[in-house]
């Protein structure tokens, strides 16, 4: 568990910059929580809080029972074995090979030969990196490179791993590679993951949790799927539709006539299933379908579909009470609410 009570951060200098201002948050264990927002609103400050790469100006800061916000130097050097922590740039040595950077932080702490041998060939396998123990890191890909990272952070057993823009130097397949790794490292290890990025579809793709941070405050949080069937705020609003469309086309808009309809929300294998012509066959009623789209929402598939109601009024609350029981979220909107 992370408790971040009230933490506000101020960059004195030339010019002061407030990046964190009051943020509460809770993760809890074994938990995948991502943070989005854009460029400078405050990201990386705020995870490199959660390990004390940064101190904040305000505020506490709990890992488990520990208070870190409070820990001496070397009691943070000790609780800092239980944080991994992967980049973007990966930060691996460019002078030793994979085996050494992987080992580096059990020799650190002063582990035997025989133990920092067997526990780096453990890890490299769970990565997917055995046989590459002599490769350097500029004879390596850019996922490879992450992987080394991964192992790295994983290596000293932590509870906790901090991922600040873990894939954003990837490319699209890459990622999707470097988000299953940390998904059974999740799974596992039963390790709790904080992941930054400016890029939902890591969010919706990975993390059970997401909050969202503009100009140093947390706007909006809560599970991915309610965030992203129901997002709050404008900036959420832009950030979900970067990945699906779950609002009718523009163009579409001005064709809608009917002041009422209806928008049908499809979770897992029932996205799939042909309930509509079901429940058209078995109540005197027509459905119109406006606009519908099918994407994955935590690899599972997601629809939306906007529709109207043809038929009595009775028939029509019957057949969606039907569509309700049937795991479908329906929810009436109106046309002029656009
Ligand atoms: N060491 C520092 N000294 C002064 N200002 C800083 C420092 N680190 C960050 N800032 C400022 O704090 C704000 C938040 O920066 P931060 O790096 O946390 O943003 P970010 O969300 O990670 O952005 P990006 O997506 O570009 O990595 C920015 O205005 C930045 O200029
Ligand atoms: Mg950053």
């Amino acid at each position: 568990m992370i408790e971040v009570r009230n933490v506000s951060k101020v960059f004195e200098g030339k010019q002061r910059v407030h990046a964190l201002k009051n943020i509460n948050l809770t993760i809890k264990e074994g938990e995948i929580f991502g943070i989005i927002g854009f460029s400078g609103a405050g990201k990386s400050t705020l995870i490199r809080c959660l390990n004390r790469l940064e101190d904040p100006s305000e505020g506490e800061i709990f890992l488990g029972d520990e208070e870190i916000t409070s820990l001496n130097e070397h009691e943070l050097r000790i609780k800092r074995r239980k944080i991994g922590m992967i980049f973007q740039h990966f930060n691996l040595l460019s002078g030793k090979n994979v085996f050494d950077n992987v080992a580096m932080p059990l020799y650190l702490e002063g582990k035997k030969k025989h133990q920092v041998q067997e526990k780096v060939k453990q890890i490299l396998d769970f990565v997917g990196l055995s046989g590459k123990e002599h490769a350097y890191p500029g004879h390596l890909s850019g996922g490879q490179k992450q992987r080394v990272g991964i192992a790295r952070a994983l290596v000293t057993d932590p509870d906790y791993l901090l991922c600040d823009e873990a894939t954003s130097a990837l490319d699209p397949e890459t990622t999707k590679n470097v988000l299953e790794l940390l998904r059974k490292v999740n799974k596992e290890y039963n390790l709790t993951i904080v992941l930054i990025t400016h890029e939902m579809s890591v969010i919706r793709d990975l993390c059970d949790k997401v909050a969202v941070i503009d100009a140093g405050e947390i706007v909006e949080e809560g599970t991915v799927y309610d965030v992203f069937t129901n997002p709050q705020r404008v900036i959420t609003q832009n950030f979900v539709h970067t990945v699906f469309q779950n609002e009718i086309p523009s163009n579409l808009r001005s064709s809608v006539s009917d002041s009422k309809f209806y928008r049908f929300i499809f979770i897992g294998e029932k996205a799939g299933t042909p309930l509509l012509s079901e429940v058209s066959k078995r109540f005197d009623i027509h459905f119109n379908i406006l606009y519908g789209s099918v994407t994955e929402l935590q690899q599972r598939p997601y629809g939306n579909l906007f529709v109207t109601l043809d038929g009595d009024q009775r028939e029509s609350e019957k057949a969606i009470r039907y569509i309700q029981d049937h795991g479908v979220e329906v929810k009436e909107v109106i046309a002029n609410e656009f």
